[in-house]
């Protein structure tokens, strides 16, 4: 049975792979073209996926009816149009669980590189620019007695929240009510606009679905205090990353920690000259326990697919 690999992968999950079929994958570096993706997956039995490549009917189509399964190398399956793949009997997976610590990890070390102003000090002493200390050089702000909004109180909204309880925060949230999360957490539900109203920082932890596509655009960023900011590390398109800019030019909200972007890679050049942005480059899951758990992880799910077994982490349709 042929598996289509779309980008490299640790070694140990391609060995995983080989148990279960023949294997082909791309070692472009970068992702494939779509005309490239089509000729690849031909007669294909599994695809595994990266979040960059667009999965739909039309891949499906090009696999052939052989397909029996695609799995994402990711939590987030934006990128697979789950339903027309569930219409011709593709089953998806993704790999939940054994990312959280690492994109909270991530999420907590941007928003403390923003409010505490340690890319732009480093951007000082790059430049070799001249320095001195005193008392009121390069203030930052503390997080103790500040309050968290998180927008999605999933596993890596959770994992975000134990963070910042260890930092002395209050916790608010929004979304999906989780009152055993909430009650561990001593966290409180509220509506989005008292979020967005109340908290020193709000962060995103949402999936993107149509619901969530520009959920933070300029009428959510006006209500945010002048003195709050923004992390954003699950995907660019909850946040209408234009409004965004102008938010920030204009000191509606301080500041932002961004680790997706809407049109990735390309970021917003505006963002790029403000020393209020704090930027990475889509790095929440990059470790290297994290991406072998992952690609292990999304391996295990082909096999168990392909070996006429139930896969550990079936997306629902
Ligand atoms: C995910 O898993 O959805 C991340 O964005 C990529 O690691």
């Amino acid at each position: 049975m042929r598996i289509v690999v779309t980008r490299r992968i640790p070694e140990a999950a391609v060995e995983t792979l080989r148990q279960a079929g023949e294997v082909w994958m791309s070692d472009a570096d970068r992702a494939l073209e779509p005309g490239e993706l089509a000729e690849a997956v031909d007669g294909a039995a599994a695809i595994v996926s990266m979040i960059h490549d667009r999965i739909d009917g039309s891949v499906a189509d090009a696999a052939g009816p052989g397909l029996c399964v695609v799995a994402n190398v990711a939590v987030g399956y934006d990128n697979v149009d789950v339903a027309a793949l569930a219409e011709r009997g593709v089953l998806v997976t993704n790999t939940p669980g054994v990312l959280t610590d690492a994109t909270a990890d991530l999420a907590f070390g941007l928003l403390l590189a923003l409010t505490r102003r340690i890319a732009e000090g480093d951007r000082l002493l790059r430049a070799r620019r001249p320095w001195s200390f005193h008392l009121g050089f390069m203030l930052g702000s503390g997080l103790r007695g500040k309050t968290l909004g998180i927008i999605g109180l999933g596993q890596i909204g959770q994992a975000m929240a134990w963070r910042a309880k260890a930092f002395g925060m209050q916790i608010v949230y929004s979304g999906r009510s989780r009152s055993a999360a909430e009650a561990e957490l001593g966290a409180r539900f509220v509506a989005q606009e008292e979020l967005l109203t109340t908290a020193d920082v709000v962060s995103l932890h949402c999936p993107l679905t149509p619901e969530t596509r520009h959920l933070i655009d300029s009428a959510a960023l006006s209500a945010m205090k002048p003195s709050a900011v923004l992390v954003n590390t699950t995907r660019g398109p909850v946040v209408d990353e234009g409004a965004l800019a102008d938010a920030l030019t204009r000191g509606e909200i301080a500041g932002a920690a961004l680790d997706v972007f809407e049109r990735e890679p390309e970021v917003e050049p505006r963002l790029l000259e403000l020393d209020t942005v704090v930027l990475t480059p889509h790095l929440g899951s990059a470790t290297v326990e994290t991406r072998t758990a992952m690609a292990q992880l999304a391996a295990r799910n082909v096999a168990a697919v392909l070996g006429g077994e139930v896969p550990p982490n079936p997306v629902r349709q």
